[in-house]
């Protein structure tokens, strides 16, 4: 049985039994008929319709001029305009106003149980979109209000905050990647407050900053005796996180060998202090974030991809600032403004100079390297003038960057590469750590690691 309503309207009263009847002969059941087209406002106000067949030529009302009414105030009910006449051109007309079909009178059957059981499966279609296309409207709406403070009027971004709210209230891991500075750090803490855990801890953890021997026992924690000095038990990362999430910054940057013990404790949820084999079971979300190409970092064997696809129920990119179409002079402005507050001045704005100087650059260090210029600016320009000029770093050529000329530089292993350039780049930045790690195209922190390294092995 099909369990549609339709609606026949028609004036001559002999046509609709006859109508009526073959369509519940079909299996169509719910069939109301109507001799007066006045009356079909009401009928579809007081009840559910899935759809009308209506005769074009009625004394009270022209069909032509009720199927206009009809889908304007009832644009899902598919209407199949029925009449004696076979005329093309008031065909052509009724599906010019918005018909679904047209057929003619008497019905060939086959044909008119075909365009019903296509009209009903349109009308399904086009409300699940329009939905769909309201959920997505209502969800918008919402983070708009949700994300205004990460300043943006880009599309990209916009569909970095839409994919950030759809995950936010899961329990997925989440992989957020993006160059440095683009605000990996920000949109992890944004999915944790827009999560039910918000009330939880939000534990970060940077990986590159934890010594690979010390890894075990600060992801974990250890029971009191477990090795000498430790006198009472700690609690770990992990554990201290639970209920809420915990964010392992700079995951691309972890020792191979550590990964495996990190994926355990993603696999099942559950950790193992030092010094003790009973499990110790966590609702701990876990929010991963890196600068690195990590598929590219599996290829070259430097990353577990079994660890990757743990951590990658949910992805978001972030793009790079420059990609971020008039992004850089909304936020130059933003913190323009932040920066009048924190030196008590009123810098009145830029020179069109300034700012084409500003649009031009590419800013390798994204967000965090044009909030440090703008500040630097707001901190140098005079009280109560416009910023004139932006003291950006030069990306021409420049003699200290030409190198790598001698032969002996083409015998390098990659190891020795990197470290050179890293310390040419230092060079370049007059030991510039911020400035240097945003031309590497790493965080601080990893370029303070690499100098460590470098300064001891030599
Ligand atoms: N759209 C934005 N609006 C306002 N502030 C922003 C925006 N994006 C980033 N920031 C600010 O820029 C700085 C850098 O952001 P964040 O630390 O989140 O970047 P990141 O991608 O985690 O960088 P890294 O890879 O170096 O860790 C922060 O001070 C952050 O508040
Ligand atoms: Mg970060």
């Amino acid at each position: 049985m099909n369990t549609n309503s339709i609606l026949i309207v028609d004036d001559e009263s002999s046509y609709l039994d006859l109508l009526k009847g073959l369509l519940n002969d079909e299996g169509y059941k719910d069939i109301i008929t109507e001799t007066n087209p006045l009356k079909v406002f009401d009928i579809l106000d007081s009840r559910n319709i899935d759809l009308v067949l209506c005769d074009i030529y009625m004394p009270e009302m022209d069909g032509m001029e009720l199927l206009e009414k009809l889908t304007e105030k009832f644009p899902h009910i598919p209407v199949i305009m029925v009449t004696a006449v076979n005329d093309v051109k008031t065909a052509l007309k009724a599906i010019d106003r918005g018909a679904y079909e047209f057929i003619t009178k008497p019905p060939d059957i086959d044909r008119l149980f075909l365009t019903i059981n296509r009209a009903l499966e349109h009308r399904l279609l086009s409300l699940e979109r329009d939905t769909l296309r309201e959920i997505r409207e209502l969800h918008r709406k919402k983070w708009k209000k949700d994300f205004a403070d990460i300043v943006t009027e880009s599309p990209l971004m916009h569909k970095v905050f839409e994919l950030a709210a759809i995950f936010a209230p899961t329990n997925e891991t989440i992989l957020i990647t993006g160059e440095t500075g683009t605000g990996k750090d920000l949109i992890a803490k944004k999915i944790h407050n827009l999560s039910p855990r918000s009330s939880k801890p939000f534990v970060v953890v940077n990986l590159v900053s934890i010594t690979p021997t010390l890894f075990e026992s600060e992801l974990f924690g250890y029971e009191k005796g477990s090795f000498t000095g430790a006198s009472n038990e700690k609690i770990g990362y992990f554990e201290s996180a639970n209920g809420g999430t915990i964010f392992l910054d700079e995951i691309g940057e972890m020792p191979k060998e550590l990964q495996g013990k990190l994926l355990r404790a993603i696999q099942y949820n559950e950790i193992y202090r030092i010094g003790s084999s009973k499990p110790v079971k966590l609702n701990t979300r876990i929010i991963a974030a890196t600068n690195k190409d990590l598929m590219e970092a599996i290829n070259k064997n430097e990353f577990r991809a079994d660890l990757y696809y743990r951590l990658t129920r949910g992805f978001i990119n972030l793009p790079p600032l420059r990609k971020r179409n008039g992004d850089i002079r909304l936020l130059a402005n933003y913190f323009l403004t932040a920066g009048n507050l924190i030196y008590n001045k009123n810098i009145m704005g830029f020179t069109e100079k300034a700012l084409a100087e500003l649009n031009s650059y590419p800013f390798p260090g994204n967000v965090r390297e044009l909030e440090n210029i703008i500040l630097n600016c707001v901190a140098k320009t005079k009280d109560k003038t416009f910023i004139e000029k932006v003291n950006l770093l030069p990306f021409s050529a420049n003699e200290k960057l030409s190198g790598y000329k001698n032969e002996e530089d083409l015998l390098l292993t990659i190891d020795e590469a990197v470290k050179k350039h890293i310390i040419k780049i230092m060079e370049y930045t007059n030991q510039n750590i911020q400035k240097a790690a945003a031309i590497l195209g790493i965080s601080e922190r990893t370029l303070q690691r690499r100098l460590q390294e470098i300064r001891k092995k030599k």
